[in-house]
């Protein structure tokens, strides 16, 4: 587990470019955190490392939001979700397994349904005003690299 602290939105969207320069097809992106700890500011940053220019906004009564970047951009926010049919009906696997990025928002809804690999990433508000901790986890080697790139 690695620890990145950002004292400001701006801090936040640098790190998420970078992350989001990092990423490969297929990756898998967790964000859990309370309501305004900045999952959709550090998302949008993310999906700018990709190469998105399309203005990203949360998915929220959509589940998922589908971006062009240099590989497509799978953005999904679960927070109102009410049931896991929720995810077959729209047809997970094929975003989960698929040759895009998946940036999930409140990933513990449906943890059942996270493939094994994937980065987990907790935000929590800091001390002070507009800092936030953000806590990162690689469960693979390959995971690890990139966080370890990342902080470098
Ligand atoms: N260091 C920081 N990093 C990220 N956001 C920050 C920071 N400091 C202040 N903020 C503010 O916190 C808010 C984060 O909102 P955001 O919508 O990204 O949160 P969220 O985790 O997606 O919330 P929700 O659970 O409602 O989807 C924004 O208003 C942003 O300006
Ligand atoms: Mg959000």
């Amino acid at each position: 587990m690695k620890k990145i602290i950002s004292k400001s939105v701006e801090e936040t969207r640098e790190i998420g470019y970078k992350l989001g320069e990092l990423l490969s097809k297929g990756d898998i992106l967790c964000l859990t955190g309370d309501l305004g700890a900045g999952k959709t500011t550090f998302t949008k940053s993310i999906a700018e490392g990709l190469d998105v220019d399309e203005d990203v906004t949360s998915p929220t009564f959509t589940i998922i939001n589908e971006y062009d970047g240099r590989m497509p951009v799978y953005h999904f926010d679960v927070y109102r979700i009410m049931s896991i049919d929720e995810m077959y009906d729209i047809g997970y696997e094929e975003y989960f397994y698929g040759d895009g990025v998946c940036i999930i928002e409140w990933a513990t809804q449906i943890v059942e349904l996270i493939p094994k690999e994937h980065i987990w990433i907790e935000i929590k508000l800091g001390d002070e005003i507009n800092t936030r901790e953000f806590y990162l986890d690689g469960r693979t080697d390959y995971y690890q690299s990139v966080i370890e790139e990342l902080i470098k």
